[in-house]
């Protein structure tokens, strides 16, 4: 399973790339606007250290106007990936694009109809959102399910990443059911890598390294 970390902060980047796991960057208007940059300085400087797919979102709301940007995206780097709302002026972009050749993620999906959609459209990744649905009381891991098996049944091409993450139990649950992409928050990322037993038993193992004789 491939791991993006979900952010616009370019300091949470390079410390998830230092890891060595990390395969790709979203971002979405909110999380650009949470780094208080201007929009496409923020963008370029991920786009300078990031090698894998940098989804950025478009804004426009109808299709002329989403597929502009789309194209003004795409001519930053080669890894974009133009994200696009699925709304109906959006289906008719991610056709567009795709067909162009432009990769597409699209987002804020909540139902296996949506992710049916953006799959015959030509969509490079769906973005359904779990946390969200969690939120409402919806199982939002429900939705993956689905979707991992409507894709498995006709053989999509489009990679499921699941979006929205909260805490590692998502992320146990995506490996599971064999979803594509999880894309975190750094905080998650840590979550997944800390055990109190780990620490507990290094420790112990450290205390008693003081006691052997060295040499
Ligand atoms: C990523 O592509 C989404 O925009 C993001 O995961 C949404 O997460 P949130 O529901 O925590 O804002």
């Amino acid at each position: 399973m491939q791991i993006f970390i979900d952010t616009a902060d370019i300091d949470e980047i390079k410390e998830a790339q230092s890891l060595g796991v990390l395969d790709g960057v979203t971002t979405n208007p909110s999380l650009v606007a949470k780094t208080g940059k201007p929009f496409e300085a923020c963008i370029k400087e991920i786009l300078e250290v990031v090698p894998g797919p940098v989804s950025v979102e478009v804004v426009a709301t109808d299709h002329d106007g989403m597929v502009a940007e789309a194209k003004t995206f795409a001519s930053w780097a080669d890894n974009v990936v133009v994200k696009v709302p699925i709304i109906r002026e959006g289906l008719k972009a991610i056709k567009t694009l795709s067909d162009e050749g432009i990769k597409v993620n699209v987002t804020l999906c909540f139902s296996p109809m949506q992710a049916l959609l953006a799959a015959k459209a030509g969509a490079a990744y769906i973005s359904p959102f779990v946390g969200r649905l969690d939120d409402i009381s919806t199982d939002g891991m429900e939705l993956i399910q689905q979707v991992v098996d409507i894709y498995g049944n006709y053989a999509y091409d489009t990679e499921v990443l699941v979006a929205s993450v909260r805490n590692p139990l998502h992320v146990v649950a995506s490996a599971l059911m064999g979803a594509d992409v999880c894309t975190l928050p750094l905080k998650v990322i840590d979550q997944l890598l800390k055990h109190p037993l780990t620490d507990k038993g290094l420790e112990a193992f450290l205390a008693d390294w003081e006691k052997v004789e060295k040499g």
